[in-house]
């Protein structure tokens, strides 16, 4: 792996705390960025260790921590976690810090890290509205945005009294989107990317479904990647675990037919189109207005099931010459050679560029945050990526063809 391929999917990340009520919700972001792959340190300023205690990061960031300037002097650590850095996210940033960071204030680990650092800065604003709107607060945030800092956030919500405005800390999940993404190469600007996502449910009556196992994790990672890369995204979902990004556009469909007509009207006007979707072969020809009642059926019941759409088929069939189609095959076969031969049979059948193959089980491919995908194409050679769904979801959109 070369160093920037490293820097990408393991970055070293330095997370910079200071002393707000949102410090509680950057133990999520450190775990997230932990659960992503990067590798954390986190600098706390003396007050954001009034909010979260040490052993907290510590073990959250599975590093050792240190706020004081005048630990690991021998190894010069005022300045080489900065120098050392891919990226460096101050969260939550109150106004002292803003002010501190935007004057080169140095008097603190915290600052000596991103005075000495060349690496991104991220950087998510918590405090009450007043002080968010205060002059001062706003040249401080500006000052720092014309100097290439990513400001994300705040978002406007309920503060920490019973107070309600812009204020309050973006959520983890989009921070760690955000932060990461900076450090992605830009190989998808320009390009409008459409993504299924979740498993469908299919109605047998008000209370009851046919569905599957799928948590939307492979989908919503997918997507992620995409707007990392600088994609537009539009997320088209049935039953979903994970959480959305934010950065996309979302469209509800929770039934395979529902999926079929959002999917093939938003087909058109998209580069890429990628079937990640657990998309339910049967549904019921009737679903009951009324809740079944199993008096009168007997011992067995036999719904009368009939088939949805072929989705990645019709999307095939549709397709432009210029667009990219990929599709998903679950197989189950123990074999990897029958796995793969079933995973070509369907790229050529439904017409699609390519298949990324996953193999399901009971215990494997389902709700879990590890996967291992082999992507096929038209080339007779296949390749293979294993990890978490984060990081193989970006080594496919990097490995995709050429379009
Ligand atoms: N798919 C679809 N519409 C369906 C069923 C599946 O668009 N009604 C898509 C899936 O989103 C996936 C691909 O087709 O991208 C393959 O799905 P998979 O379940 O592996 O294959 P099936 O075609 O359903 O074949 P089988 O279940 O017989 O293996």
């Amino acid at each position: 792996m070369s160093s920037h391929e490293e820097s990408v999917l393991s970055p070293r990340v330095v997370v910079g705390v200071s002393g707000g009520i949102a410090a509680y919700k950057a133990v999520s972001l450190v775990r997230e960025l932990v659960l992503r792959g990067a590798h954390v340190t986190v600098i706390p300023t003396a007050s954001a260790l009034k909010f979260v205690g040490m052993p907290t990061w510590e073990a959250i960031s599975r590093n050792p921590v240190t706020a004081d300037l005048f630990d690991g002097v021998a190894e010069v650590r005022h300045v080489a976690l900065g120098q050392q850095a891919d990226l460096i996210i101050l969260a939550p940033a109150t106004a002292h810090t803003l002010a501190s960071v935007a004057g080169g204030f140095a008097g603190d680990l915290l600052g000596t890290t991103i005075l000495a650092s060349s690496a991104p800065l991220v950087i998510a604003p918590a405090m009450h509205t007043e002080m968010w709107e205060n002059p001062a607060v706003r040249a401080n945030v500006e000052l720092l945005r014309g100097r290439g800092a990513l400001i994300v956030g705040p978002e406007s919500g309920a503060l920490t009294g019973d107070d309600r405005g812009p204020g309050r800390m973006s959520e983890p999940a989009d921070i760690a989107d955000v932060a990461l993404g900076a450090l992605v190469p830009k190989t998808l600007r320009g390009k409008r990317v459409l993504i299924s996502v979740g498993g469908t449910r299919e109605y047998l009556d008000p209370v009851r479904f046919i569905g599957n196992r799928s948590s939307g994790e492979m989908g919503t990672s997918l997507a992620r990647a995409a707007l990392a890369r600088g994609a537009e995204v539009t997320i088209v979902h049935a039953h979903f675990e994970a959480s959305l990004p934010s950065g996309a556009r979302a469209v509800s469909a929770p039934t395979a037919q529902e999926m079929h007509d959002v999917m093939m009207a938003e087909q058109s006007s998209h580069d890429i189109v990628i079937m990640a979707a657990a998309v339910a072969d049967w549904r019921v020809r009737e679903p009951s207005e009324d809740k079944i009642s199993k008096a009168g059926q007997g011992d067995s019941w036999s719904p009368d099931l009939v088939r949805t759409p072929d989705i990645l088929r019709e999307l095939g069939e549709h397709k432009t010459p210029s667009q990219l189609l990929v599709g998903f095959a679950a197989e189950t076969d123990a074999d990897e050679k029958v796995r793969e031969q079933s995973a070509r049979t369907k790229r050529e059948t439904k017409g699609a560029d390519v298949i990324v193959l996953n193999q399901v089980g009971r215990k494997i491919g389902f709700g879990t945050l590890d996967t291992a995908v082999t992507l096929i194409s038209a080339s007779p050679q296949s390749l293979s990526f294993e990890g978490s769904k984060t990081s193989v979801a970006g080594r496919l959109l990097d490995a995709l063809p050429e379009h």
